[in-house]
């Protein structure tokens, strides 16, 4: 899983290949290579870690036009140089960079071994530049030797090529994987996804699946082309120390922009949008599918739908899903949940589903990606670019989404004047207010809980209800960032195994809503402390004290209380890691957009 960057037709490609790098380093940061076309061959410069390490080698030199580039997340090899992207063939004469999974990678290494050819690298990238070369050995021209490659390829991919032959030709391939051709009226690039295309691009095309397409200055001709809003693909941190926080801190006009389009009669993102292109009377029962952070959102979105809407609903991981060879019902509408829209796994579950009669919705943030495409509609987030590897402003807003969806199935049935769906468009309103409230009034605050915490090597998140998936975004929160070891559990199941790993090195992290499962948070308090275990609260409970460290939360409406809960254990995780001094941007063995099984 990585990105993969190309530009043609520039006055200075190595410059251009290290921006793109940096506009695509929340895809990976193991390791960072570029080739260029130079006057005497290919040149290839690589280096482990982040794309500064690269650009701190210098640059190839301003005469290079044409170029590919590669920032990786490891899942063959270790990250080192000898692994990095791009890889040259064993003659000189070709660079590859690749983001995918060449699944039948022994026995492609075994057919160069036999011809004697030896890879240098653990990479299953590397046999493909070596295919690619062999085949031009052979008197194959560059665009079919790619092809003939490719053609032996069981797995998803994504590919740019170069060669010493061909100054200014890169040759761009796709099956599975995404990849766009952007192009600013000049220079033609070739990137991963939008957000790493540069931001002077005013029109892209994807590449499409089984297409093999050369790309030179000349803009491709015959491809279908889409106007691109000047500006919107990339971001900077303004005065905040890092994107998180700032990412954090943007949730107040990040959720009234949801809010102010999701819930609008007209605006874009409205239901009157996406709504208007489902069958709402055949929908019987919904089912949310994301990966990580978004399954767990999507969970919340299954219990606001049971409770507006009062249809069946749940939530699964979208590899699970595919795994278990599921009974896909034809009066189900599948959700599928995604920040990038670009999650494998996800794209993988929206396939299977493609492939039979069901209407499919999409909740995603960025715009054109693979499964805004794809979907039948889409709802869109609102939330900007989200640049942090941990998912914050982007998971409130897919829960906003998710009662949006809740609203305009509960409206078909109950009409506009149910009590719930009025109480709730009172509400909503208000939910920006309380948390750039929580966010500068309470930070402090959890701070100072932080601090009691940070020490401990491994944590409980506790929740009851739909508390639990917050609980289980909490305890993913503090994973994520700060590294402690920590496991969210029902409240209720607790004491049927989990207690166990209860003592005095153990603290429980205790999510009390303002509803029935949090007022029985004085029982659990009681028993983890009776073990020796320290605990810390979140409550929502106005009148109700527990015997432990709170902090008390605003109790807004039923249903937003969770998104207001979300965003206080967001502070609590940001600030339990900045206390152990950890890369809260880039976490280790993360990556932005997970694009491999
Ligand atoms: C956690 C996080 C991940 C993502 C997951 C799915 O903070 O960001 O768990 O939620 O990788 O990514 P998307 O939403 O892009 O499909």
């Amino acid at each position: 899983m990585c990105g993969i960057a190309g530009i043609t037709g520039t006055d200075d490609a190595g410059r251009a290949l290290i921006d793109a790098l940096e506009r695509l380093e929340y895809r990976g940061y193991d390791s960072a290579g570029i080739a260029t076309h130079a006057p005497d061959g290919i040149e290839v410069r690589k280096s482990v870690g982040s794309v500064a390490a690269l650009a701190a080698l210098g640059s190839p030199g301003g005469d290079r036009r044409s170029g590919i580039a590669h920032t990786r997340w490891a899942t063959h090899g270790a990250p080192s140089t000898r692994n990095a992207h791009p890889h040259l063939s064993h003659d000189g004469t070709t660079a590859l960079v690749h983001n995918g999974t060449v699944r039948n990678v022994a026995r492609l290494r075994g057919e160069l071994t036999d011809r004697g050819i030896t890879t240098t690298s653990d990479t299953d990238s590397e046999v493909l530049v070596h295919l690619i070369a062999w085949h031009r050995a052979q008197g194959v021209d560059a665009l079919e030797a790619v092809r003939l490659t490719l053609a032996r390829v069981d797995g998803d991919y994504a590919v740019l090529v170069i060669t010493a032959d061909r100054p200014g030709t890169l040759i761009a391939a796709a099956s599975g994987s995404p990849l766009l051709i952007g192009t600013d009226g000049r220079a033609v690039h070739v990137a991963s996804d939008r957000a790493a295309l540069s931001s002077g691009c005013t029109h892209c095309s994807p590449v499409l699946d089984g297409e093999v397409v050369a790309v030179t200055a000349a803009v491709p001709a015959g491809r279908t082309w889409e106007v691109l809003t000047p500006g919107t693909t990339w971001t900077d941190k303004g005065s905040y120390p890092n994107f998180l926080l700032k990412e954090i801190n943007e949730q107040p006009q990040t959720s009234r922009a949801a809010i102010g389009a999701l819930f609008s009669p007209v605006a874009e993102g409205s239901a009157a949008d996406w709504g208007s292109t489902l069958d709402r009377s055949a929908i019987k029962r919904v089912c949310f599918l994301g990966c990580g952070s978004s399954y767990y959102a999507g969970q919340v979105a299954a219990s606001f739908v049971e409770n507006l809407a009062r249809i069946p609903a749940t939530a699964e991981p979208a590899a699970e899903f595919t795994q278990r060879d599921p009974v896909v019902e034809p009066d189900c509408l599948y959700v599928l949940i995604s920040q990038s829209g670009e999650t494998l796994d996800t794209l993988h579950a929206h396939r299977y589903l493609r492939r039979h009669p069901v209407q499919t919705l999409s909740i995603v943030n960025v715009r054109g990606s693979s499964l805004d495409r794809e979907s039948d509609a889409s709802i869109p987030l609102c939330a900007g670019a989200e640049v942090s590897v941990a998912s914050t402003k982007v998971v409130t807003n897919m829960q906003i989404a998710g009662l949006a969806l809740a609203s305009w199935l509960a409206r078909a049935d109950y009409g506009s004047k149910s009590a719930a769906l009025l109480e709730l468009d009172l509400a909503l309103p208000i939910l920006p207010t309380i948390l750039a409230d929580l966010l500068a009034g309470q930070d402090a605050e959890i701070r100072a809980l932080a601090e009691s915490v940070h020490a401990f090597r491994s944590m409980y998140y506790l929740g009851r209800g739909p508390s639990w998936p917050v609980a289980r975004e909490g305890a993913q929160k503090i994973k994520e960032i700060s590294y402690i070891h920590a496991e969210a559990y029902q409240a209720s199941e607790l004491k049927h195994g989990p207690l166990a790993l209860v003592d005095p090195d153990h603290v429980s992290v205790v999510v009390a809503a303002n509803d029935a499962g949090g007022q029985q948070s004085a029982t659990l308090i009681g028993q983890i402390q009776a073990r020796g275990g320290a605990v810390v609260v979140f409550s929502q409970h106005q009148d109700y004290e527990f015997d432990a460290p709170t902090v008390r939360l605003p109790a807004v409406h039923p249903l937003l209380d969770h998104i207001v809960m979300g965003v206080a254990l967001q502070v609590f995780a940001y600030h339990t890691a900045t206390i152990l001094d950890r890369d809260v941007d880039r976490p280790r063995n993360l990556a932005k957009s997970v694009t491999v099984e």
